[in-house]
């Protein structure tokens, strides 16, 4: 870890501030760096207008505003909107949102007519903010990084949960990592690489513009295997119930679920606490309440992202390599 107690970069010191959306993942960062959240009033009117207030100028300052975009997703964007404008209005040298868990990030192009890509306007609507950088993680899609034109760092928690599988793997019986969804076989593929297990791909489709989609089939062995079921997200859960009931169809021996972004909106956290899974991984980019969270009872594992995010908020005010730490 890198001390930035005493170090005054070239934007002046850093101001860590926070929205509501995460409170324990930002004071945690927070921590991380040996820095205070910085203290602001947010107030949301009964018009449902919000008003944010600074309680100590930022001219010159660092700034970085840590706000995971899930449920309540409008509310969360715009109260990072107003709290990067009000640092902007205040005269700060540099601004960047940290956003663990990018919204409208599955709204990444036109592939239908008569659709927008929302993906971009929240990019637009960030920098208009008055955004010079970002910091996320894990984007739904790569390609989402070209609809910014203010530069950022597309962190992974790839390595936090790899690590992690690396240590159960012993246990386990034939690993195999499954897939959930063809567009998260490329890093699927990493966690393959990572462990030296064999891939399978579960071929799923969406047919209308509701969240529901199709498992279809299995594409690789899984029969007599431990399964590392793997996603980038998950929302309402359906992609998991099907895969994990797929696979079971399949032959699958126990299933370990691995997601990073743990969005459980609707009844998702019903349905997967009922599937028979050895234990849940995910990441702290978005909050699990705790009455999901004791749902899932000692079958879940959440491996924080803050120490990540801390030390890529400590070389960004350093003006030091991220890609150094992942020998990049
Ligand atoms: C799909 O494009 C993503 O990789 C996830 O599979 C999807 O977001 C999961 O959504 P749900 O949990 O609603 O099936």
């Amino acid at each position: 870890m890198i001390d930035a107690r005493h170090d005054v970069g070239m934007y002046g010191d850093i101001k860590l501030y926070a929205g509501t959306s995460s409170p324990v993942l930002a004071q945690a960062v927070a921590s991380y760096l040996n820095k205070p959240l910085c203290g602001r009033d947010i107030i949301s009117f009964p018009n449902d207008n919000l008003f944010v207030k600074l309680h100590s100028s930022v001219r010159g300052q660092d700034c970085y505003v840590i706000q995971t975009t899930s449920v309540p997703v409008h509310r969360n964007l715009m109260e990072m909107l107003i709290l990067i404008q009000t640092l902007r209005l205040d005269s700060a040298a540099r601004i960047t949102a940290v956003v663990p868990y990018l919204c409208y990030a599955r709204s990444d192009k036109k592939d239908q007519p008569r659709i927008p890509i929302t993906a971009r306007l929240v990019a637009d609507m960030i920098e208009i903010a008055g955004a010079d950088r970002y910091i996320t993680l894990d984007l739904h899609a790569g390609q989402i990084q070209g609809f910014f034109s203010i530069p950022g760092d597309v962190l992974s928690a790839f390595h936090i949960l790899a690590d992690y599988l690396v240590d159960i793997k012993k246990n386990l019986v034939n690993p195999v990592i499954l897939t959930a969804d063809l567009g998260f076989a490329k890093k699927a593929r990493d966690f393959a690489a990572h462990l030296d297990a064999p891939m399978a791909f579960i071929e799923k489709r969406r047919s209308g513009n509701d969240a529901k989609s199709q498992a279809m089939t299995i594409i690789g062995d899984v029969n007599g295997k431990d399964v590392i079921l793997v996603d980038d997200e998950i929302d309402t859960g359906g992609s998991m119930v099907q895969a994990v009931n797929i696979a079971k169809d399949n032959g699958a021996r126990d299933i370990y679920m691995v997601f990073i972004h743990p969005g459980l909106t609707a009844n998702a956290t019903e349905r997967l606490s009922d599937l028979p899974v050895k234990e849940f991984i995910t990441t702290d980019t978005i909050p699990i309440p705790e009455t999901k969270s004791k749902l899932f009872g000692n079958r879940l594992k959440i491996l924080s992202i803050a120490p990540l995010l801390g030390e890529v908020i400590c070389r960004a005010h350093e003006g030091r390599s991220v890609g150094e730490m992942f020998n990049e």
